[in-house]
């Protein structure tokens, strides 16, 4: 059933889209934290295991809610997924998650360890909130579960995940591997659904001539998030056969972007369901994209392709907002 749902509503107050932040923090989460700070209504951040532990992930979103000195309620939530074993990722994101740079310790304390509560709260308090997960499904999808009447007062959920390839199997991707039950509730929840799969991310890389805008930002914040670019790209350089790619994707401010600056993407229609039995496909979005008039009715807009360098330069813009 495709919904028909105004999903471009903005936030009443602003013009701008009202978002909650899902995330695993995180090199490509942190940046996601400050484009969303800076083009959105940013009015909460919740944790999840995924790239390093719940603990290492809330105290990451802490340290950039720190580094934006912004004003925006950090709550942490599952520490595991729903039925698979956590399982980080130390070898891209290094053993805290947000390796590479000096990270000033966080002064202000975590607001609550109810992150799913903090989701569902927030809203029924407010209609027309965009959910927008960049890890691992399971607090969106315990949310989900445990308050459906959320589905029908959320803007939609803008989501980075997914593919018609994987990174962490051949098949899957990293945030719907980590829980793919977690990701089926979620792509079947019936409401406004936006995917930024690799296909998309993958044409969005952090070159060394887009690092170097960056580094040349004054203030502290410019200086880490160019340490974290550096080590992010040593990463993913190392893992990739030389000269195929130019630098890391970063993934998940896609999901923001894909709200703040709709005109930089491009999209399509199409149903999207998860596998979670298959032994070489589990976490797989089976993406229907076939012309035929048999295929199931479409469930989601999945992102296919990307201004990169303008969608870059809103992220050094956003960088430049908080650089002090
Ligand atoms: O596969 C990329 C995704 O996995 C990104 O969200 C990255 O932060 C990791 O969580
Ligand atoms: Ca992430």
């Amino acid at each position: 059933m495709a919904d028909t749902r105004d999903t471009t509503n903005a936030s009443a107050t602003t013009g701008r889209p009202a978002i909650l932040l899902d995330c695993d923090p995180g090199h490509d989460d942190a940046i996601a934290i400050v484009t969303a700070a800076r083009h959105a209504d940013l009015v909460g951040i919740t944790t999840v295991a995924g790239n390093a532990p719940l603990e290492r992930t809330t105290y990451n979103a802490l340290v950039m809610r720190d580094l934006l000195a912004i004003d925006v309620p950090v709550h942490s939530g599952s520490a595991r997924p729903l039925v698979a074993e956590p399982r980080a990722a130390p070898f891209i994101h290094g053993e805290s998650g947000l390796d590479g740079a000096d990270l000033p310790a966080p002064t202000t304390p975590l607001d609550g360890t109810d992150g799913v509560e903090f989701i569902i709260d927030t809203c029924r308090n407010s209609e027309g909130i965009w959910l927008v997960p960049t890890g691992p499904l399971t607090n969106i999808a315990i949310a989900l579960r445990f308050a459906p009447d959320i589905a029908d007062r959320i803007a939609g959920i803008s989501l980075m995940g997914g593919g018609t390839f994987g990174n962490r199997t051949v098949t899957a991707e990293f945030n719907i591997w980590a829980d793919p039950e977690a990701a089926s509730i979620v792509f079947g929840y019936g409401g406004p659904l936006v995917m930024a799969g690799l296909d998309v991310t993958h044409q969005f890389q952090a070159t060394p001539t887009r690092i170097a805008q960056v580094a040349a930002l004054p203030g502290q914040l410019a200086r880490v998030l160019t340490d974290l670019f550096n080590f992010f790209a040593s990463t993913y350089l190392s893992r990739h056969d030389p000269g195929s790619i130019q630098g890391p994707a970063v993934h998940d401010p896609l999901a923001v972007l894909a709200l703040t600056h709709p005109e930089l993407l491009d999209r399509e229609a199409h149903h999207v369901a998860i596998e979670t039995m298959g032994t070489l496909t589990r976490g797989m979005t089976v993406i229907d994209q076939r012309h035929l008039v048999e295929r199931r009715e479409s469930n989601c807009d999945v992102l296919t392709k990307v201004d990169a360098d303008t969608a870059f330069d809103a992220i050094v813009e956003a960088i430049a907002h908080f650089a002090k």
